[in-house]
């Protein structure tokens, strides 16, 4: 891998040579790429691969807003991409992504699929493709009575996450690494809500599959960063990050296949014995709209991968966050007890009257948005944006983490303030935080997200009081591809 970066300096600095290096700020009425600033190849190449930037994008993305201001470009391997990190330039981008708004290319992850002949999912597919599945799962994922009707699935998977954390304390209290146990916890919720049965990724022994599963997108997301750098021509001369890369996505593929598979045969043995069948899942859903099963087989394998680290992640800080603030904690528990009013189990009905709920959770995708930096490819047309000329099929990348740590738009940007989202007189700008995305692209899964952080965040803090761990370290978010904890968290769960 150190001979691939070496490499990959080499051909950046080529093309440095070649002038593809940035020019001043020009005078023109509207400016162009030219006219833009931003770092040099080099420059940007020794960013990343000597200074660990990788792992750094998320605050590559504060240092450029301070040398370069609000729209700079740079060169990502063989991307040219331009950088915007202002909330009302990013709303003047997302209102100009036309009909068919496109991420971004996630090139490897295409490359994969054609490469095995399977079919593309809602996170990779493009166009009229994209419409028609985004439109079938949209009615029983975005509408709020569709999404309410999982609360009990997702309740029965809340208790075991309960359970198993209760098994896992050791002496006062610790739970170490919890991160680990909400990766199971959101591949269990996802694959709940998928299959309408249970995978057994909470039980007291964890399936090897499941930990296997879990691990290739671990890995997966590691290489994807890498494997985009590198243009296509230097995996045949350094394969193994594309082979690892490969087999993470094999891995994956099987697994949905063969949950789907065993789903789908017993329903149908149910239907040749004459019982009724009442399928409530997705699975089940995506699979009587007709569409070809290897078009259900790389939604379902989407879906599951996006409903692992996203939940994981927002579980791991808002604890974290809420362990080193035990004021906000007291006040969200009194309110959640308040809610319930003696129940022990909040219904999707309850938390309408969690406002301090929401808006604890708001906070936390402001200061870790899971997605640090997104993308959009404008493919129409060129398109203005503050003030310059981006031709179509730029790379545009959005610094949601550079806008939601904004002092000008939000004060003490650095600290926990759940109740910022709650004083009516505390504005910030529509598109400053905007962790689910906005728009016809936006995250398919935010309401079942939501549901799921909500019910066992909840649950939680009435179960047991969470203290930091008296000999943890403060931890920091780094870009893994999504953004996570660096190190691992450790928290005291003292029992209620
Ligand atoms: C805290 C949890 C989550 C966060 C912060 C999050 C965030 C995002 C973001 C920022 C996007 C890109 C939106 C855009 O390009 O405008 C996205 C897309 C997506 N998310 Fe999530 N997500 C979360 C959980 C989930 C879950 C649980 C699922 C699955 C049930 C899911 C499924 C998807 C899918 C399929 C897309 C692609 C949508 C499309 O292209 O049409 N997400 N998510």
């Amino acid at each position: 891998i150190c001979g691939t970066f070496w490499l990959l300096i080499q051909v950046f600095m080529h093309r440095w040579a070649e002038g593809a290096s940035a020019g001043p700020e020009g005078t023109k009425a509207v400016r162009t790429l030219d006219d833009m600033p931003g770092p040099s190849v080099a420059s940007f190449a020794w960013d990343l691969f000597a200074k660990r930037g990788l792992s750094r994008l998320h605050e590559l993305q504060l240092e450029g807003v301070q040398r370069y201001g609000p729209m700079w470009k740079a060169s990502f391997g063989p991307i040219l991409t331009v950088h915007v990190a202002d909330p009302a330039l990013i709303e003047q981008v997302l209102r100009q992504e036309g009909q068919h708004p496109m991420r971004s290319d996630l090139s490897s992850w295409k490359d994969y699929r054609k490469l095995r002949g399977h079919h593309y999912g809602l996170l990779t597919s493009e166009g009229e493709e994209w419409q028609s599945v985004r439109s079938l799962l949209g009615k029983h994922m975005l509408r709020p009575k569709a999404v309410e009707a999982y609360d009990k699935t997702l309740n029965s998977v809340v208790g075991d996450l309960i359970a198993k954390l209760r098994l896992r304390r050791r002496s006062q209290g610790l739970v170490t690494d919890i991160a680990s146990e909400f990766y199971r916890f959101g591949l269990e919720g996802i694959s709940s809500v998928l299959f309408e049965s249970r995978i057994g990724c909470l039980d007291e022994v964890v399936p090897e599959e499941t930990e296997r599963f879990i691990q290739s997108i671990n890995t997966m997301f590691v290489m994807t960063l890498l494997t985009m750098a590198m243009p296509s021509w230097l995996h045949q001369l350094f394969p193994k990050p594309w082979n690892i890369f490969c087999q993470c996505w094999d891995y994956m593929f099987d697994f949905a296949k063969g949950h789907i598979d065993q789903r789908l045969t017993a329903e149908a043995e149910k239907v040749g014995r004459g019982e009724k069948v009442e399928g409530r899942y997705l699975t089940y859903f995506l699979s009587q709209t007709g569409l070809p099963m290897k078009t259900v087989y790389s939604n379902v394998t989407e879906l599951l991968l996006a409903g692992v680290d996203t939940i994981s992640s927002t579980m791991s800080w808002s604890l974290y966050e809420l362990s080193r603030h035990p004021e906000v904690q007291a006040s969200l528990r009194d309110e959640v007890l308040s809610a319930l009013g003696g129940r022990r189990i909040p219904t999707a009905a309850d938390v309408a009257h969690m406002p301090l709920l929401k808006a604890t959770v708001k906070e936390v995708l402001r200061l870790y948005p899971v997605i640090p930096a997104n993308a959009r490819v404008i493919t129409e047309r060129d398109i203005q944006v503050g003030g310059y000329l981006i031709p179509k099929n730029t790379l545009i990348t959005l610094c949601h983490f550079a806008t939601s740590r904004d002092p000008a738009v939000f004060s003490n940007p650095d600290e926990f303030q759940p109740h910022r989202w709650l004083n009516k007189d505390q504005t910030h700008h529509p598109y400053a935080s905007v962790p689910f995305g906005v728009g016809k692209r936006s995250c398919i899964g935010r309401r079942i997200a939501e549901l799921e952080l909500y019910l066992a965040l909840s649950r939680i803090l009435m179960e047991f009081d969470v203290k930091p761990d008296p000999e943890g370290i403060s931890v920091k978010p780094m870009t893994r591809t999504l953004l996570v904890p660096e190190n691992v968290i450790n928290l005291q769960f003292i029992e209620r």
